[in-house]
């Protein structure tokens, strides 16, 4: 079963996606009963339509989240327009830390996925607080970024958007890193295929996707509620899928005490290994740039 804590729109799409594509059971929690219940409500309604059968539950009670498999906290204020993820942080953290309290005292042994923004660092207070091993306590951010990157790479071109590959890494935020020179399709390195004007407009593109989505309709919904169903279909069945998930290092690319986004190795432990890549002078110098920012935020954390 998977509990996911936040049944706004992100919190529900999610929910809905992870029943439609038959990953698991939901149990959707919020402070606001009426509104997980509701959520909840509609769903099963929706059942006999798209032929799951998949039990969705909504509830105010943490307890009901006892047992579950994977915990997804996308509980806390979303971005208004014109604010960045790290103003959000202070006001977010508090709910962090308190969501994780229950966490650890109904469900110790799930893998926990923070959606929650800046999700870097509520990735990095999740893991300390939680005191769970730190491969089961990771953030969706890059991965979202990546889809949007693809997303973007496939209408510039023209060509099927399943054939476009690529990865980035850093925080979720402005100071994200697109690896051009891992970008590709169908193994096709991207830098082949368009001009670097395009491929600047693309990466800007990729910057700004969120925020952009978020000026024009005051939210993101549906790639975040995709991205997190991917995400637990490959932690649920153990998949092992390649992907850039927020996570604390443990020596790996020298960046100690922060979380921020590298390719994993995703599956039924949560982060099964980290991969370790060379980047372009260019690329290891905005990642550098994009961890310093994070610690930066993390260590005007109000306590
Ligand atoms: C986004 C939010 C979930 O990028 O951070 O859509």
């Amino acid at each position: 079963m998977i509990a996911i804590v936040g049944a706004g729109k992100v919190g529900s799409a999610a929910a809905f996606n992870i029943l439609k594509d038959r990953i698991s059971d939901v149990v959707l929690i919020d402070l606001n009963a009426e509104l997980a219940k509701g959520e909840a409500l509609d769903m099963m309604q929706a059942a006999p339509a798209i032929e799951f059968d998949g039990k969705i539950q909504g509830t105010g009670d943490f307890r009901e989240m006892e047992g579950a498999e994977l915990v997804i906290v996308i509980a806390g204020q979303g971005r208004k327009p014109g604010m960045t993820r790290i103003d959000l942080m202070n006001i977010n953290a508090k709910i962090i830390r308190s969501i994780v309290k229950e966490v650890v005292r109904y469900a110790p042994d799930c893998k926990l996925m923070i959606v929650t923004n800046p999700v870097d660092v509520m990735t990095f207070i999740a893991c300390k607080e939680s005191g769970l091993p730190p491969n089961r306590v990771f953030g969706m951010g890059n991965i979202l970024d990546t889809i949007r990157f693809r997303s973007y790479i496939a209408q510039e071109l023209g060509v099927s958007r399943e054939d476009t590959h690529g990865l980035v890494i850093g925080e979720h935020g402005d100071s994200m890193v697109p690896l051009v020179e891992y970008a590709c399709v169908s193994g096709i390195p991207i830098t082949t295929l368009l001009s670097k004007k395009q491929i600047e407009k693309i990466v800007k593109q990729t910057r700004t996707s969120g925020a952009d989505v978020i000026k024009l309709k005051g939210a993101t919904t549906y790639a975040p509620g995709a991205v997190i169903a991917m995400m637990a279909d490959t932690v649920l069945k153990g998949r092992n899928r390649v992907m850039s998930v927020s996570t604390c290092p443990q020596g790996e690319f020298s960046c100690p005490d922060v979380s921020i986004g590298v390719p994993v190795v995703l599956g039924k432990n949560g982060v099964e290994r980290i991969i370790e890549l060379e980047l372009s002078a260019e690329s290891k110098l905005l990642f550098q740039e994009s961890i310093y920012k994070v610690k930066k935020a993390i260590a005007t954390l109000e306590f």
